[in-house]
This record gives C-alpha cells, sequence and structure tokens, in this order.
C-alpha cells in the first residue's frame, strides 16, 4: 500500500518528534502492509523563511532515517496550507512529491472564503500539478453543503484519511467520493506512535482491496 499523507520525518514539525519515534512509525507501517511512503511534513508560509529553507530542513531530516528506515521506498512531499496568494509563493511548486506532478494542499480550519479555490486552481494550472486535497473529509464541520460540493468538485484528488472510515458523516463523504468515481488516495496523516499512529490495519478492515489498489496507483499517473 502506498501512504500518500504521514508526518514521519523527525524533528521537523508536530510529527515524530525524534529518530527513535519517526523509525518506529515506519516499522507499524511496514508490519501493516505499507511498501511506500509520501512523508508530507507541514509547510506554512507564513512561518517558514522560503521554500529553500524548508527543503533543506526536510532533507537534513530524511537524511537522519532514511539509512535504517524500515520501507525503502519513501517520496519527500509536504502538505502545504492554502493561504492567500499562495500561489504566488516562489517556488511553490518544488513543494510537490518528489518525481511527481502532486502537490498536497491543506485547506484552512475555518469557513469557507472563495479565494480558497482561487488558489487550488491557481497552484494547478500555473505550475501544471495535479493538487491532492488532505482530508477532504474534515471540512464537514466548517463549509455548508453547498460548499463542500464546490470544493469536492475542484478537479482536485481526494485525499482520505483512514480513520475517516471511523466516523458515519465522514464514512458517508468518503464512500461517495470512491462511488463517484473521483481519484482518491489515502493517508494516515500519522504523527506518533500514540494518539495519531499509522492505522493501516483500519482501512484494510473497512475498505475492500480493489479500491486500496485504485489509491496506490495514483503516485504513478502523475510522474
Ligand atoms: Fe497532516
Amino acid at each position: 500500500m502506498t501512504e500518500y499523507h504521514c508526518h514521519i520525518l523527525p524533528g521537523i514539525d508536530d510529527g515524530a518528534k525524534d529518530v527513535e519515534t519517526s523509525l518506529a512509525m515506519i516499522e507499524m507501517m511496514k508490519e501493516q502492509g505499507v511498501d511506500r511512503i509520501v512523508a508530507t511534513p507541514h509547510f506554512y508560509a507564513h512561518r517558514e523563511k522560503s521554500v529553500a529553507e524548508f527543503l533543506k530542513k526536510r532533507q537534513a531530516a530524511f537524511e537522519m532515517i532514511k539509512d535504517k528506515a524500515a520501507i525503502k521506498d519513501i517520496r519527500l512531499g509536504a502538505e502545504v496550507a492554502i493561504e492567500n496568494g499562495i500561489s504566488e509563493l516562489p517556488d511553490i511548486e518544488k513543494l510537490a512529491v518528489e518525481g511527481t506532478r502532486l502537490i498536497l494542499l491543506e485547506l484552512p480550519y475555518r469557513e469557507y472564503v472563495k479565494w480558497m479555490s482561487e488558489e487550488i486552481y491557481n497552484v494547478a494550472v500555473e505550475y501544471k500539478l495535479k493538487v491532492i486535497l488532505a482530508h477532504v473529509h474534515r471540512y464537514l464541520e466548517y463549509y455548508s453543503k453547498d460548499e463542500m460540493t464546490g470544493i469536492l468538485s475542484t478537479n482536485s484528488i481526494m485525499q482520505i484519511n483512514n480513520e475517516a472510515f471511523l466516523s458515519w458523516k465522514e464514512k458517508k463523504l468518503a464512500k461517495s467520493v470512491i462511488a463517484d468515481e473521483r481519484e482518491f488516495v489515502f493517508g494516515s496523516d500519522a504523527h506518533n506512535t500514540s494518539d495519531r499512529k499509522p492505522n493501516w490495519d483500519l482501512l484494510k478492515k473497512k475498505v475492500k482491496a480493489e479500491i486500496i489498489d485504485h489509491s496506490d496507483e495514483v503516485v504513478e499517473r502523475y510522474v
């Protein structure tokens, strides 16, 4: 299986706090059947000096684990918070998942404003990237039904967190995304080995193998 959203890199965000945690998270993923990881540390434009500085930090964090990690196929990406003007940030396109045209964007946790869709559209069109919208079910509590429909109708890949299948409301949304034959990918959004740990066992229980296969194939479609 391919993990599309997780915070396994040590000491770079609110995910793995050290190398030991990072390696333990990767080990858990391996035991659960993951064989490819897209590492997506948080990127907040207003907190970072520049994309280049962030990429340096990310590389340094990766170097600390890469020889010891139980899973060898680790691609570096980011979970980029959509802020007003983010599409004009220099080098934003370098936050795409290494070797692909995929970029993971996270919407703000607040009521919907029109510029959010414009930023998604601009990132995709200006840089010829394919946007993945992070944990799309999480916005249900902030957006109206129409706003949710608007977000779901953007030409993006919908990322679903595995734990969405534990909530009646979020599961309903996840199932409609899958049934609509939209492109979708799964992720654990794991941050640690305790309360936000890798949870691929859960997904395997809740979703048919062929549906997980659809998610796994996406990374190859956008090289
Ligand atoms: Fe995340």
